[in-house]
């Protein structure tokens, strides 16, 4: 099956974000990366069950912290958080990430997928003071020059500097080509980053991240080899061959389908 296919097969709550939770290890590494302090405005767009902003306040102590997540169950969990921790339960809004106010933002964890939402935001983030960041992971805002990377983590900074998709990747990756292993280095990063711990899953995943990072590459024409390299074709055998699940049409050059 194709992997499009695969992806559809999977359990909607996850494949649509909605029950991802980010793991405490990677908040703090995020607001280590964000130099999150007593100066600023943090808000957490889809904030969850509130551990975010929970370690924001009592960790980076930020002036400031708003957890805004359009699910009741989720909200309800996060005031229960900030009850048993001592926390204000104001903290929390139930409001859709697209129209709730976010005006006095210095910094702001937005991590979604959903392509209306990203736009939808986009303009908005466009209007907030000069120097707020917000945060994205595995990705850019569309056409956004990131202004700093530690990936997968990203910070994109008002006012944003334009940027093609070429541009964006060469930005990420900090090279001028991408071969096998720098896609590799950068799945398992991704991997390590916001995952639970498996091994298992773990390899599966970043097979299946490299092998899109470096096909992606190759559609924009910065790859390193001019031919598919041979741990690429490897892997993209054993995912048809074990896995049943095919990649190879993702290539837009036929002539180096095999
Ligand atoms: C990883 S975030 C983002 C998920 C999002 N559906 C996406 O496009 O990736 C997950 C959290 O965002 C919340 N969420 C989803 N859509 C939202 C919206 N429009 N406004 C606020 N929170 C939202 C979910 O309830 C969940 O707690």
């Amino acid at each position: 099956m194709k992997i499009e296919e695969y992806i559809k097969s999977l359990p909607n709550d996850i494949i649509s974000g909605n029950e991802v939770q980010l793991p405490e290890r990677s908040f703090r590494k995020i607001f280590e990366f964000l130099n999150l302090n007593e100066n600023d405005v943090f808000y957490h767009l889809g904030c969850g069950d509130g551990e975010g902003i929970k370690i924001a306040l009592q960790e980076f102590h930020v002036k400031k912290a708003i957890g805004v997540d359009n699910s009741k169950e989720k909200i309800q969990q996060a005031k229960k958080l900030a009850e048993e921790n001592d926390l204000n339960g104001e903290n929390f809004l139930c409001q859709d990430a697209v129209t709730a106010k976010i005006d006095d933002a210095t910094a702001i964890l937005f991590w979604f997928t959903d392509i209306e939402i990203i736009e939808k935001m986009k303009k908005r983030f466009q209007s907030l003071q000069d120097g707020c960041k917000i945060v994205t992971i595995w990705g850019p805002l569309p056409e956004c020059l990131p202004a700093q990377v530690d990936f997968p983590y990203i910070i994109n900074q008002v006012p944003f500097k334009h940027a093609n998709l070429k541009e964006q990747l060469l930005a990420i990756f900090g090279i001028k080509c991408i071969d096998f292993v720098a896609a590799w280095e950068y799945a398992e990063r991704y991997t390590k980053a916001i995952a639970s711990h498996n091994t298992e899953n773990d390899r599966f995943l970043t097979i299946l991240q490299s092998l899109v990072i470096w096909i992606n590459a190759k559609n924009l024409g910065i790859t390193c080899e001019d031919d598919i390299p041979v741990p690429i074709k490897n892997y993209m055998e054993i995912l048809k061959k074990f896995f049943g699940i095919e990649v190879e049409h993702l290539l837009n050059d036929t002539n180096l389908k095999f």
